[in-house]
């Protein structure tokens, strides 16, 4: 079954991802099973997506519910669960409005569109990024990433952006021109392997935004939705300093639909008519169906505390993680996280290992063996992104595994 599957993808469907050879058929909570019945602990999440694990049967209930009252309704007439979910998410941000889209790669498209029409009477256009940053995969999101394998074979890019090294403040000073309208970044670089921002640079950001009145874009849409701890990962990290601090607009996606396909732009009171009527839309974006889930999916994190468990349980992890460090130095170089959002740098070089793949994919291949599902980042980081319902007996089942595999890995 498993394979006859595999099998009809390589014919019927377009080979743009390199997939594992895993055919998932279920899951419940952290858990997914093969067609072949095998269970594997999800830490995961789909990449960051699954905030409540796997078929929770309150998002079931209330999806099956509205699809059954409106299941779609386009943006030409108002419905209450996206004035909802709007007022829901500002108040959690700060005064100002949202745009619905349907992914992260969309999110991006929002903010780099209104940093073009903020700048636009100016002739200001240019937006600074960070290296090894990711923005998605649209034209505009290759073009605003910073890394050069998404741009490969498909010049000519979109023009005007810059990409400085991270968390370097002076970097940023000096790649403005006169033309620049924005910073944009993620508050944890995902993809690029777990790097969070620092509060330093976070403060300095605004001030240098501010002088040279400059779009703070932020990208939430990986670390974003209580993955770190907090609503906003600039929460989490700025803590106590956090003062009026706010950027501009935020991207959201994946966590914010817990599944379902999803994203949205807070945009601040300032800069909410930046995009007017006819500037942009979505045939999808804020549908009934996605809008009742997330609704439903903040009333749950609320009610269940799920923000202190991302916090909590993040920290066990990276604790045990640093013990195991200790343990085996060789194959885990170094640990970094900021609550369910964790990257684990691990070492090369294993027998048992094919050389052909990256470090990242060859662990994370060899945990599936083990029984669990991670995710590869950059060359040699293997990353945790799981549900925030996570609990602390599912949190060590997956570290016990997680030392079996390196164990058996340097044998
Ligand atoms: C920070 C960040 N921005 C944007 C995206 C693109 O999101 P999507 O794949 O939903 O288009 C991703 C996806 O991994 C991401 O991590």
């Amino acid at each position: 079954m498993s394979q006859e599957i595999q099998d009809r993808f390589k014919q019927f469907v377009a080979p743009t991802y390199g997939r594992f050879p895993i055919t998932l058929d279920r899951g419940e909570g952290a858990f997914v099973w093969d067609t072949d019945g095998k269970r594997y602990l999800d830490l995961g999440g789909g990449i960051a997506v699954n905030c409540l694990g796997h078929a929770h049967p309150e998002i079931s209930q209330a999806l099956a519910e509205q699809s059954a009252k409106l299941l779609h309704c386009t943006n030409f007439y108002y419905f209450d669960g996206q004035a909802k979910l709007a007022e829901n998410l500002a108040k959690r941000i700060g005064p100002g409005r949202l745009f619905f889209c349907n992914s992260g790669a969309e999110s991006s498209e929002v903010m780099i569109k209104l940093s073009r029409r903020f700048g636009q009477a100016e002739g200001r256009f240019e937006i600074i990024t960070a290296e090894n940053s990711f923005h998605g995969r649209t034209m505009a999101g290759i073009s605003a990433t910073g890394q050069a394998k998404v741009k490969e074979g498909f010049a000519p890019l979109l023009q005007g952006f810059t990409h400085v090294p991270n968390n370097d403040i002076d970097a940023v000073r000096s790649a403005i021109t006169p033309a620049t309208v924005a910073v944009m970044i993620e508050g944890v670089q995902g993809e690029g392997g777990i790097h969070p921002a620092s509060a330093e640079y976070l403060l300095g950001l605004r001030a240098l935004c501010d002088e040279h009145n400059l779009l703070l874009l932020w990208d939430g849409v990986q670390c974003g939705h209580f993955r770190t701890g907090s609503f906003q990962s600039f929460q989490s990290i700025l803590g106590d300093q956090i003062g009026d601090f706010l950027p501009d607009a935020v991207g959201m996606a994946k966590a914010l639909g817990g599944g379902f396909p999803m994203g949205a732009v807070w945009i601040s009171e300032q800069h909410a008519e930046v995009l007017g009527p006819g500037t942009h839309g979505s045939t999808f974006g804020g549908n009934p169906l996605a809008c009742t889930v997330a609704n439903k999916i903040l009333e749950v994190i609320d009610r269940d505390n799920l923000a202190a468990n991302a916090r909590e349980l993040g920290q066990f992890f990276v604790d045990e993680l640093a013990k195991l460090r200790e343990k085996y130095p060789v194959a885990i170089r170094e640990v970094r996280g900021l609550g369910l959002m964790i990257g684990i740098e691990m070492g090369d070089g294993f027998g048992s290992f094919d050389d052909s793949k990256t470090a990242s994919v060859q662990w994370v291949t060899a945990l599936h063996e083990t029984g669990m599902l991670t995710i590869p980042a950059d060359s040699s980081v293997v990353r945790f992104l799981p549900p925030l319902n996570l609990t602390r007996a599912e949190a060590q089942a997956g570290l016990d595994m997680f030392e079996q595999t390196v164990q058996k890995a340097i044998e």
